[in-house]
């Protein structure tokens, strides 16, 4: 079928002012349902739930990593760990690295909103002067020992025999897959949502100093023995 001139002019005008009005028509893609590039999406609670909540969890959710929203945990600190730890994440661990560059999915200013948006969940009331600092070097195995055996038989009294058969932060698995910081980071924040109070309820009526955080940590490195066969990765603290 042939159309004159005159008539193909006259089907584009009718058909320019007749699309537009397929809005409607089902099938067709509303705005909301865009698709969103990943290195695009800004919005702090889908950044973290995406990301985060799986080994972190939220909101009281028990997951195997501890609570990014700890009090305890946000009074101490560093926003520039947070950071670093987000963008490179803790070599020989399993918390992945998150930037490009170090071959994670999130740009750098996506990382800066999650690093704000957890910064702004430390209660306004945190005072950290009182606290024991986020990191400091081991300190003498010897003496730790006996401050975990205490620890560990407070903790059982509160939470139960059953929670530490396998020897909590001493268990062999767990000791081969995390770092330093990760036990002082464990020890000092506890894993309340599990029942086990920070460094300063864990044993009632005597908080741990900071010497006998850093004398656990260091009895704890010397229980590492690599019997699993993975690489012993020095970790930057
Ligand atoms: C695959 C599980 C996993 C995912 C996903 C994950 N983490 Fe982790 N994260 C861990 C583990 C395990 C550790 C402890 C690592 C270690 O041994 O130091 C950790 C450690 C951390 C620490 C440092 C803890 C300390 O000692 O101060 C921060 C901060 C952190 N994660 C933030 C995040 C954020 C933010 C996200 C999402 C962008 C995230 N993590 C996603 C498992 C995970």
């Amino acid at each position: 079928m042939r159309f004159s001139p005159g008539l193909s002019a006259s089907l584009a005008v009718l058909l320019s002012v007749l699309l537009p009005a397929c809005e409607w028509m089902p099938g067709r893609p509303r705005k909301a349902d865009e698709v969103v590039a990943p290195t695009a999406v800004m919005d702090f609670s889908k950044l973290f739930t995406q990301n985060c909540v799986g080994c972190h969890g939220a909101g009281g959710n028990i997951s195997g990593s501890f609570a990014l929203d700890d009090p305890t945990y946000l009074a101490v600190v560093p926003e520039e760990k947070l950071r670093a730890v987000i963008t490179g994440g803790v070599p020989g661990s399993l918390m992945p690295p998150f930037s490009i560059a170090h071959g994670g999915m999130l740009t750098d200013d996506q990382i800066t909103v999650l690093v704000q948006g957890i910064s702004a969940w430390k209660p306004p009331a945190a005072n950290s002067s009182a606290l024991p600092p986020y990191s400091a070097p081991p300190g003498q195995a010897a003496a730790g020992a006996q401050v975990y055996e205490t620890y560990l038989a407070s903790l059982r009294k509160m939470a139960g025999d059953a929670m530490f058969a396998d020897g909590f932060l001493a268990n062999r698995a767990f000791l081969g897959l995390t770092s330093d910081q990760y036990l002082r980071t464990l020890i000092l924040i506890g894993r309340p949502e599990l029942g086990i109070p920070n460094f300063e309820r864990a044993i009632p009526g005597q908080p741990l100093s900071n010497e006998q955080i850093a004398d656990m940590v260091a009895w704890l490195i010397s229980q590492r023995k690599n019997e699993f066969g993975q690489p012993l990765v020095p970790v930057p603290q």
